[in-house]
């Protein structure tokens, strides 16, 4: 049960009760949108997982909405690799989106010529329809279409639109046979563009996203502005804590809050979730650090349980072995390295990265060099052993 009061919300993309640290960021998309009324803008935000990512595209969401741009936000997996299936995803944003600007009736009367009763009924068909409608390769398709609703946007009294793409890192050319949804998105946006359309592309995910793109078209590094987020300063990670504390009615002691400062090192996920399981589990108005130190061996298994096995456990034997030589070595994991340790044949080695990649546990850092997608994931491995 939740302790009332309990200001903090560990969790997936969950607003937390103040978004510390971020104010550059906030600022630069602000400066940004206000610059993409003349010029094209685009933005990469990658970072690793909990970092912030998600709750960071809320917040532009409503610097959006208080700037006149339209907004769509979607999540995206490992399915809309195929390139029908991301053009499908991509117009339902943009058709769904214009619905409320009655773009998607004027789409569809003069293309299928029913009466306005059966709008509802036909939504479905309203995608299929706009790419019949449309001949050629499918970005000129696209492109076609971008056109047309462009006018809509700007009849209704809007700046543009933005696409704000979470968990982008998933989509890769060339990872379904034939299938390059990257080179669709970015051939196509960068020419209408071009042409003073004003589209503005976010795509927010883990690192490998930006050499995703710029592997697909390497345009890309012009046509995009690359932030990296990682973890809250000292001072931002005091105020994650202190500020939602002032508006409760319990007291954490500096002591305490500069411990779990230094034990979460920032890392956003954790400065949610320490202060949230302190306050659900210990009964008292104000909690300092003998409090803590008698209840970190249950926070930390909670912490192993919640946020760290469940993804560990995805792992084979033979992966979690090299798991455990990686934390050792880490946090940046030469190939070679791992490979002198692990005492391994190098085709096997890059048979288990890849599998580890694919279940999310690392990442490609650079060439030959590996990063942990989660944080202090290190600490967690030692802890197990
Ligand atoms: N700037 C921040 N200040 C305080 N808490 C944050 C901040 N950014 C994220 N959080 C918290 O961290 C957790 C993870 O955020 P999320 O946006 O889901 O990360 P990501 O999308 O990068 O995986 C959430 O519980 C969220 O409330
Ligand atoms: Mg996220």
């Amino acid at each position: 049960m939740n302790r009332q009061g309990n200001p903090f919300r560990p969790g997936n993309g969950i607003m937390p009760p103040y978004l510390a640290g971020r104010e550059s960021e906030v600022i630069w998309f602000e400066n940004s949108l206000n610059s993409a009324l003349f010029l094209p803008q685009n933005l990469v935000l990658s970072g690793i997982r909990g970092i912030g990512k998600t709750v960071l595209l809320r917040k532009f969401e409503e610097i959006c909405a208080k700037k006149k741009w339209l907004f769509v936000r979607r999540e995206f997996n490992n399915k809309l690799n195929r390139e029908e299936e991301f053009l499908n995803a991509l117009l339902t944003d943009i058709i769904a989106k214009t619905k409320g600007i009655s773009l998607a009736k004027r789409l569809k009367k003069p293309v299928i010529g029913f009466s306005q009763g059966y709008e509802e009924d036909i939504e479905g068909d309203v995608i299929s329809i706009l790419i019949q409608k449309y001949k050629g390769p499918l970005s000129d398709r696209l492109e076609a279409i971008l056109r047309k609703v462009y006018e809509a946007i700007l009849e209704a009294g809007h700046n543009g639109l933005v696409l704000l793409y979470d968990e982008f890192h998933f989509l890769e050319d060339g990872k379904k046979a034939d299938n390059f949804p990257l080179s669709l998105l970015l051939e196509s946006f960068s020419h209408v563009q071009q042409e003073g359309l004003r589209y503005y592309l976010v795509l927010s995910g883990l690192p490998p996203l930006f050499p995703n793109l710029v592997k697909a078209k390497t345009y890309a590094e012009r046509m995009f502005s690359v932030k990296s987020i990682g973890n809250l300063s000292k001072e931002s990670s005091g105020k994650a804590i202190r500020l939602p504390l002032e508006k409760s009615n319990i007291i954490f002691t500096d002591e305490l809050i500069d411990t779990i400062v230094e034990e979460t090192q920032g890392y956003p996920y954790f400065l949610q979730f320490y202060p949230y399981y302190l306050i659900q589990n210990i009964p008292k108005k104000k909690v300092g650090l003998k409090e803590f130190n008698e209840m970190c061996p249950l926070l930390l298994k909670e912490l192993d349980e919640s946020f760290f096995s469940g993804r560990f456990n995805r792992a084979s034997e033979s992966e979690q072995r090299i798991l455990f030589e990686m934390a050792k070595l880490g946090p940046e994991i030469k190939f070679s390295e791992l490979r002198e340790k692990a005492k391994i044949d190098k085709n096997y080695l890059n048979q288990i990265l890849i599998s580890l990649i694919e279940k999310g546990l690392i990442f490609r850092a650079r060439r030959g060099k590996y990063k942990f997608t989660l944080p202090l994931l290190e600490k967690f491995l030692i802890r197990k052993r």
